[in-house]
């Protein structure tokens, strides 16, 4: 009762829900996430193919910052009975992860079922499952069968088809249990760093081109997998399905037109290629997008613009193949324009033309992964709203990497403000969030960031064989958080 008058009378007198105590709706799920990759380790065992990750660390481990490999990571391809426990310790009502793709399909294609692979995750969703906790299953998080790489991987345009084969195998084998599938975890990340500026696996740089190829396949492998699903699977299992985007906030740096033009044309850029596409009325790719790339890309000599259409049929196909908003959400960058580049080779970073910087105060001058702005997520889950239907949104990310390892004050602090401006979103301007999830459930292999960024509710003893977990502070500020249904920052977790 008392939080809430709280709420009510704070309602009253500020347009911000800055009160102390929030009860959280019944109907928002909060859980963790990882992914393959990142936790299974038992990289060539039981029959798993080569993944893209695999063949860099091994063959470049100088892109990774502390030159590792995830060929153990979290061992957790060992361990699916004490994570399954450290989920159930929270409280967490969903856990979301992430299935290998070279562990089911060993070649890439469905010519071999790996059986072993099946079992993996048939085991860790029967568990989940026996334990209360919800499978939110994403298809593919960033860890391509190399033979299939050989081949292009996401730049050749048979790839659509490729991963519409996997998923009926996933389908097939766990459909009867799962009912909450993402396809694909972060396109920007996989088009942009695989196959733009080259830092992430496979680490072709193509920036303005390859990065463009790849956009379009996501696309149609989405849509194609979403159609597989509604067509075929969906009358029987009857569940849900989409993809999830990371959408950075990119505020104006100044009220001129010439820069408000540039943050939004750097936000279409960013995410409003996958977004537009999916989710906004007319689909296609953005118009912002489409004239910057063809402008540049005639004056560089190109026949064509550089970014490639999309047919009627297409835009048709992929416009609409969404039962929810997947969001990820890690940053906010003021943007502000950038005089156009002499033309000369392609690339990405030309065709946006902007200058992007943050207060420093949102890192805390900590040179780890974190970035701390409420008001970001709060702007980006209204623009969600406002843009593209008032859809219902489910975050499936969120999180800071800290320097301190166990009594992470700074995470909690984190974790307590962004659950805050979630309220205010879903409060103030009914926003229809319905899902959150944190990252991570343990400290895991964070792609070229090694073992150096420790996201894990759970601390993970990476030097020890048996990769002994511990909680963390953060921990038993989600517990306390599960157990109440009551966002607060209890004494305890505030430091002094
Ligand atoms: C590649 O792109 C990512 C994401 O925009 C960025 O964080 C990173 O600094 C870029 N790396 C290089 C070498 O340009
Ligand atoms: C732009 O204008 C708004 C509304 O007047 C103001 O709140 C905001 O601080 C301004 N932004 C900048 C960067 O000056
Ligand atoms: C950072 O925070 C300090 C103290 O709150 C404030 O004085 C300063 O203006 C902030 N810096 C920026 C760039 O906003």
């Amino acid at each position: 009762m008392y939080s809430l008058f709280l709420i009510l009378t704070t309602f009253l007198i500020s347009p911000t829900l800055s009160s102390k105590i929030r009860k959280i709706p019944d109907d928002l799920m909060i859980g963790c996430a990882t992914s393959a990759y990142q936790v299974e380790g038992a990289w060539n065992e039981d029959g798993k193919g080569e993944n893209i990750w695999d063949r860099m660390t091994h063959s470049q481990p100088e892109r990774v910052v502390d030159g590792s490999n995830a060929d153990i990571a979290c061992d957790s391809y060992h361990k699916i009975d004490e994570d399954v426990a450290l989920i159930k310790n929270v409280g967490f009502q969903h856990y979301r992860f992430s299935i290998s793709w070279p562990r089911i399909l060993p070649y890439g294609f469905p010519i071999v079922i790996n059986k072993k692979g099946i079992q993996y995750y048939n085991k860790l969703i029967d568990k989940l499952i026996d334990n209360g906790i919800t499978p939110v299953v994403t298809i593919y998080h960033f860890d391509l069968p190399q033979i299939l790489q050989d081949l292009g991987g996401w730049t050749n345009s048979l790839v659509s088809k490729w991963f519409e084969d996997y998923a009926r195998v996933i389908f097939d084998a766990f459909g009867d249990r799962v009912k909450l599938w993402i396809t694909i975890n972060e396109p920007y990340t996989i088009c942009e760093m695989g196959y733009g500026n080259g830092t992430y696996a496979p680490g072709i740089p193509s920036s303005g081109v390859g990065d463009y190829l790849c956009a379009r396949n996501i696309l149609l492998a989405h849509a194609r997998v979403y159609h597989l699903y509604k067509n075929e699977f969906v009358t029987s299992q009857k569940g849900r399905i989409g993809l999830t985007i990371q959408c950075a906030w990119k505020e104006p740096g100044s009220n001129s037109s010439i820069d408000k033009n540039a943050a939004y044309r750097d936000s279409q850029f960013e995410w409003g290629l996958y977004t537009h596409p999916i989710y906004s009325k007319r689909g296609d790719f953005p118009e912002a997008v489409k004239k910057a790339v063809k402008l540049r890309s005639l004056a560089e000599g190109f026949a064509e613009s550089r970014l490639p259409t999309l047919s009627s049929e297409e835009v048709a196909f992929i416009r609409g193949t969404y039962d929810f908003f997947g969001l990820n959400h890690y940053f906010t960058q003021y943007v502000i324009n950038a005089q156009p580049s002499p033309i000369g080779l392609p690339s990405y970073d030309k065709d946006v033309s902007v200058v992007r910087y943050i207060d420093p105060n949102w890192t805390k001058g900590s040179k780890i992964f974190y970035m701390n702005v409420p008001w970001g997520l709060r702007k980006i889950l209204k623009y969600i709203k406002q843009n593209y239907g008032d859809p219902e949104v489910f975050i499936l990310e969120n999180g800071v990497a800290t320097v301190e390892q166990f009594n992470n004050y700074d995470a909690i602090k984190f974790y307590y403000d962004q659950l805050n401006a979630l309220l205010d979103a879903v409060e103030i301007d009914k926003v229809k969030v319905k899902l959150y999830t944190m990252w991570s459930l343990m400290d895991n292999f964070e792609f070229v960031g090694g073992y150096t960024y420790k996201f894990g509710l759970y601390h993970v003893d990476f030097e020890d064989p048996n990769r002994n977990r511990t909680p963390k502070l953060s921990f038993h500020f989600f517990k306390d958080l599960l157990k109440s249904r009551v966002l607060q920052l209890d004494d305890r977790y505030v430091e002094h």
